[in-house]
């Protein structure tokens, strides 16, 4: 059992999306370009209804996955498969773009808070082409575990007997939210050869056996490679820890889509502009 040490710890990047929604950009950066199969990771929402309230307006997507996850307010999904729905607090959303979806995401015009966020996943060249697929999870479906000590989320793997819903997926995708109590300690299995992260939301974490710099709250902390995750809380501590199996493929990226050559990103441009994008 090799235990997983700290890598880097990088601070979110503030950044602007779709009509103006600010956000905070942890993967996709110059610091972290391509945790393969990771993409993207971006936390959206502020307290200020004016950060978020443009959203998304329909937009395409080609050859990734999106797994959006909503802590706080409502998002309102539309897209080109006649998928339809409003997404609460604690709902996953697991979009497989395949060959093209064309989608909008909005935050339901209501008064108060929303955080949320938004992972992209890479697919393996083989399912780039695939037709879109639109997974719809509500929280009370995803694995729950709970002690004195924490609470466990499961958006995806499996944590005691809590599994989440997406299962034999080829990245084999590991995908908890956490909430740690002051002082106590959370450990889980990984995968030797997986690439993983923390994203720390609140508190502060001592992560491994080793001495690393301190952690603190918006912070991505990538992972070397190991076969068990062991965390301590300093202070009470909320975090997610996402691992997946790199694809081990070449990249393209074309803003929405991400392909594995230059070509085929001006392919997809050629397909939208044609309106033979998300036609299936
Ligand atoms: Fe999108």
């Amino acid at each position: 059992m090799k235990t997983i040490e700290v890598k880097k710890i990088i601070k979110a990047l503030n950044a602007s999306d779709g009509a103006g929604v600010k956000l905070k950009r942890s993967i996709g950066t110059p610091e972290a370009d391509y945790i393969d199969p990771f993409l993207m990771l971006d936390e959206f929402g502020s307290e200020n209804k004016d950060d978020y309230i443009a959203g998304f307006p329909p937009h395409p997507h080609r050859g990734i996955e999106t797994v959006t996850y909503i802590l706080n307010g409502e998002f309102e999904h539309q897209d080109s498969t006649g998928a339809k729905g409003i997404m609460a607090s604690g709902d996953v959303q697991w979009m497989k773009t395949g060959r093209g979806i064309i989608h909008s995401e909005m935050p339901a015009m209501k008064e108060g808070k929303l955080l949320g966020f938004q992972l992209w996943i890479n697919m393996p060249a083989k399912y780039k082409k695939n037709k879109p697929e639109y997974l719809y999870i509500k929280g009370d479906e995803l694995g729950a575990h709970k002690d004195n000590d924490k609470t466990v989320k499961v958006i995806a793997g499996k944590y005691e007997n809590a599994e989440g819903p997406e299962k034999n997926h080829n990245v084999e995708p590991i995908y908890f939210h956490v909430v740690l109590n002051e002082g106590k300690e959370f450990s889980c299995d990984a995968t030797e050869g997986h690439n993983s992260f923390i994203y720390l939301l609140k508190g502060e974490l001592k992560i491994g056996v080793k001495d690393h710099d301190k952690t603190a709250d918006s912070n991505l902390i990538l992972l070397e490679k190991g076969s068990k995750l062991s965390v301590k809380a300093n202070k009470k501590s909320e975090f997610l820890f996402i691992a997946g199996k790199p694809i081990g493929e070449p990249i393209a990226r074309g803003g929405p889509f991400v392909m594995n050559t230059k070509k085929e990103i001006l392919e997809a441009i050629q397909d939208y502009n044609k309106g033979t994008f998300a036609k299936y």
